[in-house]
């Protein structure tokens, strides 16, 4: 009798196949809009399968360990069977009705299961810094259809926190520190992703910008200055590219947990901007059954990980809430109907992902496309780049002839070819261990340049690195700063790396350093070196860009997403609260400069950063011309094109940023605001097309919290024009009249 239950139960629950009956239903109608067909399977439903889609499940040896009552014995069989191991999450499917399971894998650069080897992009951080959505939407697709032939449907994908805190140690998982940038990169991303019949994932709502006490600090932010930075970026990305899920953030937001604030997910997600799919929580985010499912938490994800532990979630759970009239069934209804939105929104329903062979060169190569597209040339003094007909080059550090580092955390991705490292840094264990991509930036030089002599040191012996040096014509330093999930770092370069710098910077005039980090670092041997490369984490073939771009092969084209402060005293916040102290200290931190960040903190305050916002030289010169603004109704319209006028063919990009005569008459956090930007390629002594625009005009308003609108007001504005935040030599005056309208999108 149990066998039979225990077969029918396992046939309503597995995603394996649908059923021949179900397939006359409505939501197999492909000519029906997503929202009728999640309607329709919704009301088809038991209350036992809708509360089959709200709980998702992860590591089922932990899992096994659950009482019956909170996870039945069959459907531990089933997540025992299907989960793939090592991945971040498993919602079973309900065959009976033919919906299928949804597999839920990190992250942003690739496919993230310990232990399946797979392409990695770029950091998105790094991509971000191509100024180009085409490069992050390709990438978005590759890894789709990685993650598809890997046996998955759900994408964790779709980082977007902004920069605010530059030692935030994930800040090389998002996309810089300005709203329209941000909003333009990540839907690129997912974009590409849902392309490929994949859901993706907004993340982490919102403002979770320390990663110390991630889980515990409460951050005191006015609405105002949310809806006009991290929250619009957020809003710009669900616009721009729909994605079916958002992640609610481990954090509090003015003493409302992220996942139960229904301010962020009732109010601003759903109401304002009109979200049609789930919000999903952070894997040990959610603190409660009732004050969750009501404020706007759909899918309780990954249980039972972290956190907690509770299962909030569980069947037993929510029925008690049910029960009692605390979740109303209209609630789990729209919870279930959310879930299942983008199931149909981007084909998932009707794409099934299969198991397959995946091509990994031609991955390779869309990564290394990626980086070579991303990589910043900040400094290139007396054109020292690109290295031509050089006889000797010293490699020095960072083991660069093994190859280059990524970050660490969920979204870190296991290499194919391996870790070269492995086994060989610390820290070894969460959130490491540090992985290394098998792509040697020496082993490509020497590719690129067979003729000469190019030998390595390792750095750790700073007078072998100087002797190295002195007897090379060129000398290139690798230099680090590794940041992982988890944990912030600091500014400062770790270990001797400084001292090397200078070292081998005062033996050879001809020293180009290359710096792979999370985000921003100090340099105070930047006047001291010819020329900086930033990669970032350049991702499975970053070797072989950094070698194409030194040898000038590829003519660098990334800009700054972030600014690079000039030193600790520049920064909003002296310290972040809780930093280095051992995890669940309750901490608060209260975002005082607002939405005043990045450079737009550097123009109130004076500062002049290390390198701007949208910094990033090329191997030619360009100069931006036709600037023209004008406005009509209300509407602010940009144009512009891009010149190269030096002699080699390259991309430029044409920036555009706002600025009132007074920002603090108009309401706003700060001088200027960067509203339109576009990368262009440019044969030598020609003029890209027109670039034209119109500006969102939300990037010319306030944010009004007491009638919940947008306001601009009249007056005067220069709108200038150049290629960084602080290189905009070309304006044009326009008059803005007041205008005001509701945030709650039509
Ligand atoms: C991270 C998320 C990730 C999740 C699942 C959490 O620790 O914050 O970004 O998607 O784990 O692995």
């Amino acid at each position: 009798m149990r066998l039979k239950w225990m077969a029918a139960t396992a046939l309503l629950l597995t995603g394996v196949s649908s059923v021949a009956l179900a397939q006359t239903q409505a939501w197999f109608d492909k000519s029906k809009s997503a929202d009728e067909r999640a309607r329709a399977a919704v009301a088809a439903m038991t209350l036992d399968e809708k509360l089959t889609l709200i709980l998702s499940f992860t590591d089922p040896e932990q899992l096994a360990k659950q009482p019956d009552s909170i996870v039945s014995p069959e459907v531990k069989a089933i997540v025992n069977k299907e989960h793939i191991r090592g991945s971040a999450g498993y919602v079973p499917g309900i065959a009976r009705l033919g919906i299928p399971a949804q597999w839920q894998t990190d992250a942003s650069i690739g496919v993230r299961v310990q232990g399946m080897a797979r392409t990695a992009l770029p950091s998105s951080l790094a991509t971000a810094a191509s100024f180009d959505p085409a490069v992050t939407e390709a990438g978005g697709r590759m890894i789709a259809q990685e993650a598809r032939l890997s046996g998955f449907n759900t994408f964790l994908a779709g980082g977007a926190n902004l920069a605010r805190e530059p030692r935030n140690g994930r800040n090389f998982e998002y996309v810089g520190e300005d709203p329209w940038l941000a909003g333009q990169m990540a839907s690129g991303l997912i974009n590409g992703i849902q392309s490929q019949h994949m859901v993706s994932t907004l993340k982490h709502f919102a403002v979770n910008d320390q990663e110390s006490q991630r889980t515990t600090v409460n951050v005191t932010i006015a609405p105002e200055a949310m809806r006009q930075s991290d929250l619009l970026a957020f809003e710009f990305i669900l616009e721009q590219s729909n994605p079916g899920s958002a992640m609610c953030a481990y954090n509090l937001v003015n003493g409302r947990w992220a996942c139960e604030n229904e301010y962020l997910l009732n109010k601003t997600l759903k109401q304002d901007w009109g979200f049609k799919g789930y919000v999903m929580a952070d894997w040990g985010a959610v603190h409660s059954t009732v004050d969750s499912a009501n404020y706007g938490l759909d899918q309780f994800t990954g249980f039972p990980c972290c956190g907690d532990r509770q299962p909030y979630f569980a069947p037993v759970n929510v029925k008690v809430a049910l029960d009692k009239g605390d979740i109303s069934q209209k609630r789990l209804d729209d919870m279930a109907q959310r879930v299942l939105w983008p199931l149909f929104s981007t084909g998932v329903f009707d794409n099934p992902a299969k198991v397959g062979p995946i091509d990994f060169k031609a991955n390779a190569a869309v990564s290394q496309k990626a980086a070579e597209e991303s990589l910043v040339l900040l400094k290139n003094a007396g054109n020292l780049l690109p290295l031509s007909g050089v006889k000797s080059v010293a490699m020095i550090g960072a083991h660069a002839d093994k190859g280059v580092m990524s970050g660490g955390g969920s979204s870190g991705v296991t290499p194919v070819g391996g870790n070269p490292v492995e086994g060989q840094l610390e820290p070894k264990s969460w959130p490491g261990p540090v992985t290394y991509m098998p792509s040697s930036p020496v082993e490509a030089l020497k590719a690129e340049l067979p003729k000469a002599k190019i030998a390595y040191a390792g750095g750790e012996d700073i007078a072998a690195a100087v002797a190295l040096a002195k007897s090379s014509e060129v000398a290139i330093v690798f230099v680090t700063q590794w940041m992982g999930e988890g944990m912030d770092g600091t500014l400062e370069l770790k270990g001797n790396q400084d001292a090397l710098v200078a070292a081998v910077a005062a033996a050879n005039p001809r020293t180009i350093v290359v710096v792979q980090s999370g985000g921003a670092i100090f340099m105070p041997w930047k006047d001291n070196v010819g020329a900086i490369l930033q990669a970032f984490y350049p991702g499975i073939r970053g070797g072989q860009a950094i070698a194409r771009i030194l040898t000038g092969k590829v003519n660098p084209s990334g800009h700054l997403p972030i600014s690079f402060p000039a030193s600790n005293a520049q920064l909003a916040h002296g310290t972040i609260p809780g930093f280095g102290k051992p995890d669940g200290v309750a901490v608060n931190i209260t975002y005082h400069e607002g939405a005043a960040i990045g450079y737009k903190w550097y123009d109130v305050k004076g500062y002049t950063p290390l390198f701007a916002f949208g910094h990033g030289l090329s191997y030619t010169t360009f100069a931006v011309s036709d600037a023209r603004a004008t406005v009509e109704k209300g509407e602010l319209t940009i144009s512009a094109a891009i010149r190269n006028t030096g002699k080699t063919a390259g991309k430029g990009v044409i920036q555009v940023y706002v600025a009132p005569a007074d920002y603090k008459a108009v309401g706003w956090e700060a001088p200027k605001r960067f509203v339109a930007f576009r990368k262009e390629a440019v044969a030598p002594g020609a003029t890209s097309g027109t670039f034209t625009q119109k500006i969102d005009p939300r990037l010319l308003a306030t944010y009004e919290v007491a009638d919940n609108s947008w306001r601009i007001r009249a007056g005067t504005y220069q709108v200038l024009f150049g290629q960084a935040a602080d290189d905009l030599p070309q304006s044009v005056t326009i008059t803005l009249p007041d205008l005001t309208w509701s945030a709650v999108h039509k």
